[in-house]
């Protein structure tokens, strides 16, 4: 995983990612991905070729279904824990045939191209998101495709810094009130829909959220820190599995190829 920006660096443990994997497998089970205005949005724009590229595939949320829709998907995914994923869910359905998989970061060495470029929650781990951006336009012919958190991610647990005053807060995740005006800057000026999901917790294995929350907090050497964690875990447990409900931005605009 490349992990170049802070906030990637602080999601990047090896737990972090499987509870993010778990969490869109659950996400792609519990709804119906074609009732998705980021999915709806991408069927709009496509061609007469079905092309799209997937940026940040993930489990393969869209991927998967595009595929059945009989689109024909390149699939960009940096992570192996994902890519694992991804490829057992495409045998699963028998679409492994229409979706090609490479296994770099966004912007990828090598230059793609489809209709339609998607890269749905991805955006908030690039170290430059213009040029991600700036590398999207490039490389749909068609339609750039953005899904931005409007809510962070990991909130919940805010007050739990508190608890450990010695300890450098981390980065707080980007979300779209930081990145859509560097985009206004940039002079990329987009379509904005703001669209709300309710789901149920985020979080549910408290052993997972212990050695998630033990990494972000750096205390992996520091027992008596993570006997603090634990019990603060166990005291605030209603705070941190209650079912959810997150906004999120869906950016969408014709690529500029001046
Ligand atoms: C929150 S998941 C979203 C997955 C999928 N787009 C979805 O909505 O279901 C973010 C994904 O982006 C991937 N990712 C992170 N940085 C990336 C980059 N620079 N280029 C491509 N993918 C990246 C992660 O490995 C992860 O699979």
């Amino acid at each position: 995983m490349n992990d170049q920006s802070p906030w990637s660096f602080v999601v990047a443990s090896d737990d972090t990612f499987k509870m993010m994997a778990e969490g869109l497998q659950r996400s792609s089970s519990e709804h119906d991905v074609h009732q998705s205005p980021i999915y709806q949005e991408v069927v709009r724009h496509l061609g007469p070729n079905r092309t799209v590229l997937d940026i940040g595939a993930g489990v393969g949320r869209f991927s998967v279904p595009l595929a059945q829709d009989s689109c024909r998907i390149t699939a960009v995914e940096p992570s192996e824990e994902m890519r694992t994923r991804l490829s057992q869910a495409l045998r699963d359905t028998n679409q492994f045939d229409r979706v090609h998989i490479i296994d770099q970061a966004w912007p990828t060495s090598t230059p793609l191209t489809a209709e339609v470029a998607l890269a749905a929650f991805v955006i908030q781990f690039a170290p430059d998101p213009i040029a991600f951006v700036r590398a999207m336009e490039q490389s749909c012919t068609r339609r750039c495709i953005l899904a931005i958190h409007v809510d962070a991610l990991f909130s919940q647990f805010a007050p739990l810094w508190e608890e450990f005053p010695d300890i450098p807060t981390p980065p707080l995740m980007p979300v779209f009130s930081n990145l859509y005006p560097k985009l206004l800057e940039a002079g990329i000026v987009t379509d904005v829909q703001i669209i709300e999901e309710s789901h149920g917790p985020q979080f549910r294995d408290p052993a997972q959220v212990l050695s998630m929350l033990t990494h972000r907090l750096k205390i992996q050497d520091n027992p008596q820190a993570q006997v603090k964690l634990s019990q603060w875990l166990e005291n605030h447990r209603e705070q941190w599995t209650q079912p959810a409900s997150t906004r999120s931005a869906l950016l969408s605009w014709a690529p500029n190829h001046s």
